[in-house]
């Protein structure tokens, strides 16, 4: 070992020493905290800044985010990669050799929880021949009492674990890990406040992810999104609209929306009557192609919203609405606090003022005590709808919820079966509506090349319908129009018209 060599190992050696000095740090979550809805009023900071001490901490280091779940953790992964960069980390594509590794988990059901252990036994191996590798646990399962026990007992390699709450804490948490010999916990199980100028390392350079919101206060029964995400925040407008026309700026050409429930958008202001009609009506005018939203609660959507979405411009006429099922006794079980028929006089009026409206869902079967009848009354309003696609699940208890105590005598063999009727009818209709675009010109916003070949561009029409069409590479980011020739069980076939004059894009 030359001098080089020895001050650096008696260096590595000091600083591990210093763990001693530090207290361990340890806040695990707790379920019925997180239930808690205080009156407290939301602060707004946009106060924060990388703290000197953690300057170039990442430097000759490289992380990986894997993410699980929907697109607000996917957004989250971005502003995490945001903070590793300002710390100096690189990205790296290779989880193998990364010096950090973050997991960002979902809890929405079991499934996608296993995923998450199973990988944590992959990294393991990796750890073992990389033991300066730090391996961290955050996003909704980390909220989980159980899961962070767990964790605890049987994942001893992992280094870190820290919520939903506490992302722009990563720095301090990294440095804790650094110095710790034990795993550092750090779980807030009430929410925080709202940090409006977190760094964001974006995915992409065509579609970008927006926040309007955090949180969920709907609790409906088989749900651990409130618990995981706590209580519903909205952003100011002023900041979601200034996001917005920056990425206009920027050239992005979509923008998709996000809140666990959006549709509660602006319920928690005090001091004004805005809701996401009035945020849309405003958005609508900024000049940028394509404005989504997501996720719709039946609920709170209200006539103005309506009425705004129904000016379209740059509004797309593509709603998701979960319904979750057809069945009055169900959706009252489930807490969901609408009727069947409500929900059909909401389609109604939806489908009045946005006539050429594509209406997708969220439905889940199985659950507790679910007759056949109440399983044919959700098929019913399948059909009596007409989605053009669904997301299908079958129900999945979580612990804490009210659904998880619930007695049930549905078998398993029933649920799958239940499952598989339902996915024939909804492969059925989504068949039928792609076919209905046969011949007709269509927009398409052009993401890339398709996965199969690379002379084939692949994008979306303003519904979310994924077009194949042999182009130049030339075209991606653009918007085309393409002619569809034929259709598949998932997709359209098209062929190159012209690109969209800058004058026919529907702004507003
Ligand atoms: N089991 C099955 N599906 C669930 N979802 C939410 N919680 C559960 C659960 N415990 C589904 C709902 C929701 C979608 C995001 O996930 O359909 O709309
Ligand atoms: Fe979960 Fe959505 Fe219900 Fe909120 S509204 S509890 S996120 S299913």
């Amino acid at each position: 070992m030359n001098e080089e060599q020895r001050l650096a190992s008696q260096q590595v050696k000091q600083e591990k020493d210093y763990s001693k000095y530090f207290e361990r740090v340890f806040t695990a979550p707790s379920l019925k905290e997180a239930k808690k809805r205080g009156k407290e009023e939301i602060k707004y900071n946009n106060d924060f800044a990388i703290d000197e001490q953690f300057l170039g901490m990442g430097n000759d280091r490289t992380f990986y985010i894997r993410t699980y779940g929907c697109q607000m953790n996917e957004h989250d992964t971005e502003v995490m990669a945001g903070i590793f960069m300002e710390l100096g980390y690189t990205p790296t594509e290779n989880i193998e050799v990364a010096d950090v590794v973050l997991l960002n988990t979902c809890a929405i059901r079991e499934g996608a929880e296993n995923k998450v252990f199973g990988e944590l036994g992959f990294l393991m191996k990796y750890k073992r021949k990389n033991p300066e590798m730090l391996i961290g646990v955050c996003g909704c399962m980390s909220q989980e009492e159980a899961v962070v026990n767990k964790i605890l007992k049987t994942y001893q390699h992992v280094d870190m674990v820290f919520g939903t709450h506490n992302i722009h804490r990563l720095p301090n948490i990294l440095k804790e890990a650094y110095m710790s010999k034990e795993m550092v916990v750090e779980v807030w199980s009430k929410e925080g406040d709202i940090i409006e100028n977190l760094p964001k390392q974006r995915l992409g350079s065509i579609k970008a992810w927006v926040n309007i919101m955090y949180g969920c206060d709907k609790f409906c029964t088989y749900c651990i999104v409130p618990y995981t995400r706590g209580k519903e925040r909205s952003r100011r407008p002023q900041e979601i609209i200034q996001e917005v026309r920056e990425l206009a700026a920027q050239g992005y050409k979509e923008i998709m929306l996000l809140g666990q429930n959006v549709n509660a958008y602006g319920k928690d202001f005090e001091d004004s009557n805005y809701r996401l009609g009035d945020l849309m009506d405003e958005i609508r005018k900024i000049d940028i192609p394509r404005i989504r939203f997501t996720t719709s609660h039946p609920r709170d959507f209200d006539n103005h919203l309506i009425e705004v979405l129904a000016q379209k411009g740059n509004l797309v006429e593509h709603i998701h609405l979960p319904v979750q099922s057809g069945s009055n006794e169900i959706l009252k079980i489930m807490a969901r606090k609408y009727t069947r028929e409500h929900f059909l006089q909401l389609v109604d009026k939806i489908k009045a003022a946005i006539p050429d409206v594509a209406l997708t869902t969220d439905i889940i079967v199985g659950y507790p005590n679910e007759t056949e009848e109440q399983f044919q009354e959700t098929l019913d309003l399948y059909r009596q709808v007409g989605f053009e696609m669904a997301f299908t699940y079958i129900y999945s208890p979580r612990e804490g919820t009210p659904a998880a105590k619930m007695v049930d005598n549905v078998p398993d063999e029933v649920k799958k079966e239940r499952l598989h009727r339902l996915n024939a009818v909804v492969a059925e209709y989504s068949a039928n509506a792609l076919k209905s675009y046969q011949g007709q010109v269509v927009e398409v916003l052009v993401e890339g090349s398709s996965k199969r070949r690379d002379d084939v561009l692949a994008g979306y029409t303003r519904k979310n319908k994924l077009v194949n069409f042999a182009g130049s590479k030339e075209l991606v980011g653009q918007l085309v129009k393409v002619k569809i020739i034929d259709t598949k069980s998932h997709s359209l076939v098209g062929e190159f018209v012209e690109v969209v004059k800058e004058a026919e894009v529907q702004r507003s």
